[in-house]
């Protein structure tokens, strides 16, 4: 497996885009894999990715009643994936039925679980208008991510902001991955609130989740060489 913490986000219309981007590198990658590809081109996608010997996070956070969780989990595991994902909000039940459909086809050598707590799509607004959860929005991705460390999960998706507040709640070991990441001299797209890769390494992010920076760069290997010497230099 690689060593590397920086995630790639493979938010690729098909398989050719794909295979066409991966084939600009020669060394292993961390890769994530989304629910546009993964449903537009199957599991089949994970096959010629693992191929090429990157590493998987699928990211289809799942959230269903925790029975369908963990079958879904067992299909899930037979894909030697290294990282899948759920919501927080279904429940500590359907997490803890997440990790035993995984331990069930895997044992020891399941991937690693994280759990989605709060989207950052999500505001204050929506969560006190619409969900009828009056709390501010971090101490409501504080409580879900000990939720899931209770649940027995590896870590949570968050924001680099939130990091270190999770890590103080629950755990310097329980893993923080982290989207959001921009260079300093890149445009922030839709991402609101932006962080550079030296800066969520100083809010100690475990992994860091990197899409367009690197994709979209007129020299994707630089881009992503810049982003791991940030993140991962000494
Ligand atoms: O291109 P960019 O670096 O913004 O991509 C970030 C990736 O992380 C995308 O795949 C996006 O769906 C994902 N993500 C995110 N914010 C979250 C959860 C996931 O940007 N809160």
């Amino acid at each position: 497996m690689t060593k590397s913490r920086v995630i790639i986000a493979l938010d690729f219309k098909n398989k050719a885009d794909v295979l066409e981007f991966l084939d600009k590198f020669d060394e292993p990658l961390f890769v994530k894999v989304g629910m546009e590809l993964f449903y537009g081109e199957g599991p089949a996608i994970i096959q010629a990715i693992k191929e090429r010997g990157h590493s998987i996070f699928l990211d289809l956070k799942l959230h269903d009643i925790p029975h369908t969780v963990k079958m879904a989990m067992k299909n899930l595991a037979r894909l030697d994936v290294d990282i899948v994902n759920v919501h927080a909000s279904g429940s500590k039940a359907m997490m803890q039925a997440a990790i035993e459909g995984l331990e069930e086809e895997k044992g020891k050598d399941r991937p690693l679980c994280i759990a989605v707590t709060c989207l950052t799509s999500l505001s204050q607004e929506v969560l006190d208008d619409e969900l009828g959860i009056h709390e501010p929005i971090q101490d409501v991705a504080i409580r879900w991510a000990k939720n899931a460390k209770e649940a027995g999960l590896d870590g949570v998706v968050c924001s680099p902001l939130e990091s270190k507040g999770i890590h103080d709640a629950v755990g310097e070991d329980f893993l923080t991955v982290t989207p959001g990441i921009r260079l300093a001299s890149d445009a922030k797209d839709d991402q609101k609130r932006v962080t550079t890769p030296a800066m969520a390494k100083d809010m100690t992010s475990s992994y860091i989740v990197v899409g367009r920076t690197i994709t979209k760069a007129a020299d994707p290997v630089a881009a992503y060489k810049e982003v791991f010497n940030q993140f991962q230099g000494e």
